[in-house]
């Protein structure tokens, strides 16, 4: 077997590979992303593809060179308040990005009949919840609220399309909130542990009562290996931990876990401070998994309990991972505002 797993070296995608590696040592894994992994590097039958998704002339060649038997579609730029700010990136890799993969795997897939496509996506291409509202289904209407969810709803149709129109065997995953080990210090969770380490305020948008469904890391990424042997072309599943939290909940939580295993003079908790709310901000997003879980017969192994232990026991233990996270994002910002 061989995979071309797009955006290997992101967080999700980075934890699928050295996932899979875990228990599977005969496939071999290609990683196309714009940026090498280090963490990945010590992997045999693995190999890194330095380059981008649009890039038609690489990805064509990729197919030609290697007997692919699917793609995994990680690839995607992802931090919602980035694309507030800079929505050029989004649409550019989440929607010109995925086009690119999709008119390759047309071609491709005219003479090898065993390939599959399978597309990474999210809950928030479903828009916002009140607290009342049943959790999202496979069937739920598509309402992406910020110029993020947007760009992942145009590429989840352009998937879907490829089925309806070229019978391209696609399968697209929405899930919720992923935390867990190598996830940028953008994202909430890492962010705050960061924070409370270097003793920097911890900022929660608005109220803090927004709701995200955790999903661990590794549940997901096992949800995935799942849906790629046993899903059914043209489907599509939804993947949730069956954990929602509202955000002051998520981060009094990493606080007292920090109290106790990097104990201070102060308690980190006293370090949150309310901010200007994220526009638009979606409210509440929920999953509602019942179909991967009787048709593929999935079940999450972590609640959110030891799921965030494990993950701030992570970090703890791998501050300069953290630190260099944090410096290149700062780097980031500083170009786009030259
Ligand atoms: O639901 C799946 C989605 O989850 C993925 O599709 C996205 O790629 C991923 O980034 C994540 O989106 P969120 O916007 O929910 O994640 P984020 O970690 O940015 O924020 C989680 C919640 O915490 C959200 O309600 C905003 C809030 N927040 C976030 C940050 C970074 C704060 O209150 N303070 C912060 O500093």
């Amino acid at each position: 077997m061989t995979i071309l797993v797009t955006g290997g070296s992101g967080f999700i995608g980075s934890n699928f590979i050295l996932n899979w590696f875990t228990h599977s040592s005969d496939t071999l894994i290609i990683n196309l992303d714009k940026d090498e992994c280090t963490q990945l590097n010590h992997l045999s039958n693995y190999q890194f593809i330095k380059g981008d998704i649009t890039d038609s002339a690489l990805v064509e060649k990729i197919f030609n060179t290697y007997n692919l038997t699917s793609v995994i579609n990680f690839a995607a730029e992802t931090h919602v308040d980035k694309s507030i700010h800079y929505p050029f990136d989004f649409i550019n890799s989440n929607i010109n990005g995925t086009f690119n993969l999709l008119e390759h795997s047309k071609k491709y897939y005219q003479n090898n009949k065993n390939f599959r496509f399978v597309h990474i996506s999210t809950d928030e291409v479903f828009g916002a919840l009140s607290n009342d509202d049943p959790a999202f289904t496979e069937t739920t209407r598509y309402q992406p609220n910020s110029p993020y969810s947007a760009s992942k709803a145009a590429s989840d149709h352009l998937v879907r399309s490829y089925y309806h129109t070229y019978q391209l065997p696609v399968i697209t995953t929405n899930c919720s909130n992923n935390y867990g080990p190598f996830q940028s210090p953008e994202k909430l969770i890492p962010l705050v542990i960061n924070n409370a380490l270097s003793n920097k305020p911890l900022p929660i948008y608005g109220s803090g009562k927004q709701v995200r469904d955790w999903l661990y890391v590794t549940d997901h990424c096992n949800a995935i290996e799942r849906v790629l042997s046993n899903g059914i072309s043209g489907e599509t599943y939804n993947i949730g931990g069956n954990n929602e939290k509202t955000n002051i909940e998520v981060v009094e939580t990493i606080c007292r876990i920090l109290n106790e295993l990097v104990p201070t003079n102060i308690s980190y908790s006293s370090l949150i401070t309310y901010v200007n709310d994220r526009p638009g901000h979606d409210f509440r997003y929920a999953i509602d998994s019942t179909k991967l879980k009787t048709q593929l017969n999935w079940t999450p192994a972590e609640s959110f309990e030891t799921g965030i232990r494990k993950t701030v026991e992570w970090y703890i233990n791998n501050t300069e991972w953290l630190k260099n996270s944090s410096i290149k994002l700062n780097d980031w910002y500083k170009t786009q505002y030259k």
